[in-house]
């Protein structure tokens, strides 16, 4: 059973809960209870600390945990026993290699990531963070207008590098990197896949991330090179390439869905289908991942290292040259913890039962500038298929980097340029 924070700790949770303060990098975190800024741009506690908690945004620099190093790593799927759902994750990156939201399963070996009819999907995140590495994974995509399969590295700073297959091209993936969130229209570049198709053959994709270059790789052939010597920017001094300690992340997710932006939709090759043929049989769109690997890099020569446990980042600049590696541990004693006091909570066991939803992020309500996508509450519940615990997820939404069309207005693209990366929304009922 997971331990929870104290009655007392729970009850004052809670009441914050209904208003749960916004964050974003111009707008940090304000109080230091609740000071770390989630993925999805709520200030909280807990798993608020954790995976996607962005420094920039938080009360402090050290208000987010220190991050689990690289671990080099061959996943397989006989089972879920090394993934967690966000409710059950402290931080010991040790104990669970993956937390999830969304209706999993596994099948002859694989991992089947799933979104059943107005549900809002899957998103799998691995919890070592990389910094540097070739991360491989063999895939079949989802496929029909829509439907987005994605497997991608994003720091908790908003660097990324992507794959994403849009169900409505079954002979293209396309890749996008970011820098620190910020968008640009033409980073983004499609590679086209032989054979039938994504979704019925089995392709490996790969991201190979050093700190000269990213190279994206299909099936053992370099198909797109990005060079850090061609990012820099005359303007301001630096080098706008994906930097930063990140994690794999393998999502399935509606991005043409009715209430996302247009931009969105359009990209994703129109509104989703709630009626077709893999909505009726199996009775949901899916994705099949099979072995994924990770294969750490040495950090930077220079990197500051005083110890092999934890990346922390050191100046708000957030660049390669501001990341250390030390000693520090990267685990929450409780979900009222934060990095500024990390064993808060930790003798202290409650029996009471209650729901923890200042700790556990929650992305509805638009955050993050998400307010064209509104998928609350009633989409995507499930019980998740590793334990007997009720775990309703939701309000799991994407962002459709692409480049720009011409067409969409300043809002759309301040709107879309705040949906990179994933967001997710897990409403988490604790029964003890
Ligand atoms: C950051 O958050 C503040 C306060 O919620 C908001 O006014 C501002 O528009 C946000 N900025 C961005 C870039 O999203
Ligand atoms: C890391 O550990 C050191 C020494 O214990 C501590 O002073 C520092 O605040 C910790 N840093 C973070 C980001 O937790
Ligand atoms: C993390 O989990 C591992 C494996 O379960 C365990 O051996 C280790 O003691 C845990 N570390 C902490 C700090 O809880
Ligand atoms: C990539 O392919 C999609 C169609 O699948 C197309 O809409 C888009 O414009 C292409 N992007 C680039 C950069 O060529
Ligand atoms: C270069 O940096 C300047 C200053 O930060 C910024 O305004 C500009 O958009 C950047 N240029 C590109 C191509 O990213
Ligand atoms: C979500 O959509 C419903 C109906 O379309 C609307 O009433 C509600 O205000 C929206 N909520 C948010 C947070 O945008």
């Amino acid at each position: 059973m997971v331990r929870f924070v104290t009655p007392l700790l729970l009850a004052s949770l809670s009441v914050s809960a209904f208003a749960a303060q916004k964050c974003n990098s111009s707008s940090q975190c304000k109080e230091e209870k609740y000071p770390c800024c989630s993925q999805y741009g709520e200030c909280g506690t807990g798993a608020y600390c954790l995976g996607g908690c962005d420094p920039l945004a938080s009360f402090s620099l050290d208000s987010c945990a220190p991050m689990p190093v690289c671990e080099s790593k061959t996943y397989t799927w006989e089972n879920l026993d090394n993934a967690v759902t966000q409710d059950k994750y402290l931080g010991n990156a040790s104990a669970a290699d993956w937390t999830y939201s969304g209706k999993v399963k596994t099948e002859d070996g694989n991992l089947i990531m799933t979104m059943p009819a107005k549900s809002v999907g899957t998103l799998f995140a691995n919890n070592h963070y990389v910094w540097y590495g070739k991360i491989s994974g063999k895939f079949k995509s989802s496929r029909g207008k829509g439907v987005v399969t994605a497997f991608i590295l994003l720091s908790d700073v908003k660097d990324e590098i992507d794959y994403e297959w849009v169900g409505a091209d079954l002979t293209t993936v396309q890749t996008n990197y970011y820098w620190q969130g910020v968008l640009d229209w033409h980073n983004s570049g499609n590679i086209t896949v032989d054979g039938e198709d994504t979704f019925n053959d089995w392709h490996t994709y790969e991201i190979d991330w050093t700190p000269e270059k990213v190279d994206w790789i299909v099936d053992g052939s370099v198909q797109r090179t990005l060079k850090k010597d061609d990012t820099y920017n005359e303007t301001s001094k630096q080098y706008e390439f994906p930097q930063t300690p990140a994690r794999l992340q393998m999502s399935l997710w509606p991005a043409g869905q009715a209430s996302n932006a247009q931009g969105t939709i359009d990209w994703a090759g129109g509104e989703i289908d709630w009626n077709s043929e893999d909505i009726q049989d199996p009775g949901y769109y899916y994705a099949t991942v099979g072995e994924v690997s990770v294969k750490c890099y040495d950090a930077p020569s220079d990197a500051k290292k005083t110890g092999d446990k934890a990346y922390i980042y050191a100046n708000s600049a957030a660049m390669e040259s501001d990341i250390s590696i030390t000693d520090n541990s990267t685990v929450l004693a409780s979900l009222g913890a934060t990095g500024l006091d990390m064993d808060l909570g930790a003798d202290k066991s409650s029996s009471s039962s209650s729901s923890a939803s200042n700790s556990i992020p929650t992305g509805s309500g638009g955050s993050g500038g998400m307010s064209g996508d509104n998928t609350s509450s009633d989409s995507g519940s499930g019980t998740s298929t590793t334990d007997g615990s009720e775990t309703s997820t939701s309000g799991f939404t994407q962002g459709s980097p692409t480049q720009d069309s011409g067409a969409a207005g300043q809002n759309e693209r301040v709107l879309r340029g705040s949906l990179f990366g994933v967001l997710v929304a897990l409403v988490v009922l604790v029964t003890l």
